[in-house]
């Protein structure tokens, strides 16, 4: 477990990997090696989201409309008893969702090596579909699949959409020494006229929660990666989970989870710091590693699994489609404000979306808070600040999510690495407010003692995209709330029945 080089901060309850484990996918598949699953590398396109710099209202807008644009591409409709999302066409019928998602800065993304010989894959994340899938295009722009001299990749003529084929190849996914196992990825290649042909070339792996009609599957009669490793024996369990390690990177695993690996670094290192004067004496060691056994053994008993490991929350009577839930309680520093709100999940959102009257009672519970627009100046400016308050960057406001009788802290604790490049005001902070001082525009900006919070009041509510979208009062938990906790989308049965989602204190 030394040569494992991932670090733990137990004062700051957060733990984070060495740029050792985490640059090099080898050495990451090596210590996850005995835990069920496939386990890849995770890492954020662009760096970190919140940066050491004062508050930006034109940038963050702007990433509020990209969050919030992309639930606006679904509408609702009742099947029997279940209300289901489904994609929109696009103009023209054209879908775009299809190819312009790759490569975006901010989205999530991890890397499989693929091919004969074996060439590293980008792919990212995507929580809003089910389809696993490359996208050629001629642009140059983005991470390309590379089938040209690849004796791995086996053509297909099979459609699965008008501008999708099936070919098969063989992945290494534990790493490229590791036997390799074939799978198929669907390849989507827009016509040499379309303006499509500038888009990104990449490869998408979607996470939504598939389904027996697969209203969101844009490609016909395909398996997602995760069905296609059940039905090769690979996997026993038909789970995804996601644990970040800091702002940039993370683990995703498919069929399993780390939360055992997770539990034992943080105990060890809990325990090393107790024994730090004395690790070179053989019996101290000896001791700390028996201690370090019988924690283990009580805090996750052999024969234990995820089902044990995390709190479930119950998915069933939401809209389906998405990875939503609902959250019993919402609580700012120890009260209770909030009763019974719908969440979503998504990985690749920066924020904590809140539906407008959600943000305002929030708010009202948070000591010291005031509306952005009473900060900022002109009227272009007062108009993007609408749903952003500010509290002053010196308080602490403590967050939790109760579900299943339990409250999952929030923004707990400040890592060094967010002390050192994140915004101030902490974890809570999307920046620090500056305003130009007086009417000379030639005046340095100057600070407030304000922060801009970082849950966010939603527009999808009283926006005319959004009316069919049924994201009206539903919370989104952003990359944020990944931060602190490891997340499991249980898919439930091959029909999609019984899917759950699982959370677990990191
Ligand atoms: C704010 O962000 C926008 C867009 O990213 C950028 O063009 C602008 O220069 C930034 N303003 C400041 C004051 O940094
Ligand atoms: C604006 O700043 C300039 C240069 O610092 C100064 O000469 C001028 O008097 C200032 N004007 C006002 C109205 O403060």
């Amino acid at each position: 477990m030394n040569t494992v080089r991932l670090c733990f901060l137990a004062s700051a309850a957060i733990w984070c990997a060495s740029t050792a484990s985490t640059t090099s996918p080898g050495v990451l598949s090596l210590i996850v090696s005995d835990l069920p699953g496939y386990h890849l590398p995770l890492y954020r396109r662009g760096g970190r989201h919140s940066v050491h710099q004062p508050f930006n209202i034109t940038n963050i807008y702007a990433q509020r409309e990209h969050a919030e644009g992309r639930y606006a591409r679904v509408s609702t409709e009742a099947d029997g008893n279940t209300i289901e999302r489904h994609w929109r066409n696009g103009k023209d019928g054209v879908d775009e969702y299809l190819l312009s998602g790759a490569g975006a800065v901010g989205t999530w993304y991890t890397t499989i090596q693929v091919g004969k010989p074996p060439q590293t894959l980008e792919v990212d994340i995507d929580m809003l579909n089910p389809d696993f899938y490359s996208i050629m295009t001629t642009s140059g722009r983005g991470s390309k699949y590379n089938t040209f001299g690849n004796e791995g990749h086996a053509p297909s003529n099979n459609y699965v959409h008008p501008i999708c084929r099936t070919p098969t190849d063989v992945f290494h996914l534990r790493s490229s020494a590791s036997s390799p196992i074939r799978l198929t990825v669907p390849v989507c290649q827009p016509g040499k006229y379309s303006s499509h042909t500038l888009a990104s070339s990449g490869t998408i792996l979607g996470l939504a929660p598939p389904s027996s009609s697969r209203p969101l599957s844009r490609l016909s009669k395909t398996k997602t990666l995760l069905e296609q490793l059940q039905d090769e024996n690979l996997i026993d369990h038909n789970i995804v989970s996601i644990a970040l390690f800091d702002s940039t990177t993370g683990v995703l695993s498919l069929g399993g989870t780390i939360a055992a690996l997770v539990e034992e670094v943080r105990i060890r290192a809990e325990k090393e710091l107790t024994y730090l004067d004395r690790l070179d004496i053989l019996e101290e060691r000896a001791k700390m590693e028996a201690e370090i056994a019988g924690y283990m053994f009580f805090a996750m008993p052999p024969g234990s699994t995820h089902k044990d490991h995390f709190k479930w929350f119950d998915t069933s009577n939401m809209v389906a489609g998405w990875h939503q839930a609902l959250v019993t309680g919402i609580w700012v520093n120890g009260v209770k404000v909030l009763k019974n709100q719908p969440v979503l999940f998504d990985i690749n959102c920066p924020f904590i979306i809140a539906p407008a009257d959600a943000a305002q009672t929030f708010y009202e519970a948070t000591p010291g808070s005031r509306l952005l627009s009473s900060l900022v100046g002109d009227a272009e400016q007062q108009k993007q600040a609408q749903g952003f308050q500010v509290v002053p960057c010196l308080n602490e406001v403590k967050i939790e999510f109760e579900l299943a009788g339990w409250r999952f802290p929030f923004g707990r604790g400040e890592a060094r690495e967010d002390a050192l490049f994140g915004p101030v005001g902490g974890r809570f902070s999307l920046g620090q407010v500056h305003i130009e001082s007086g009417t000379n525009s030639s005046d340095e900006a100057v600070e407030t003692g304000y922060c801009v919070g970082i849950v966010i009041g939603s527009t999808m509510g009283i926006r005319q995209d959004w009316s069919q979208s049924a994201m009206r009062n539903v919370w989104v938990l952003g990359e944020p709330f990944f931060r602190d906790t490891g997340v499991v989308f249980d898919m439930g049965d091959k029909k999609g029945k019984g899917g759950r989602i699982g959370v677990r204190v990191f």
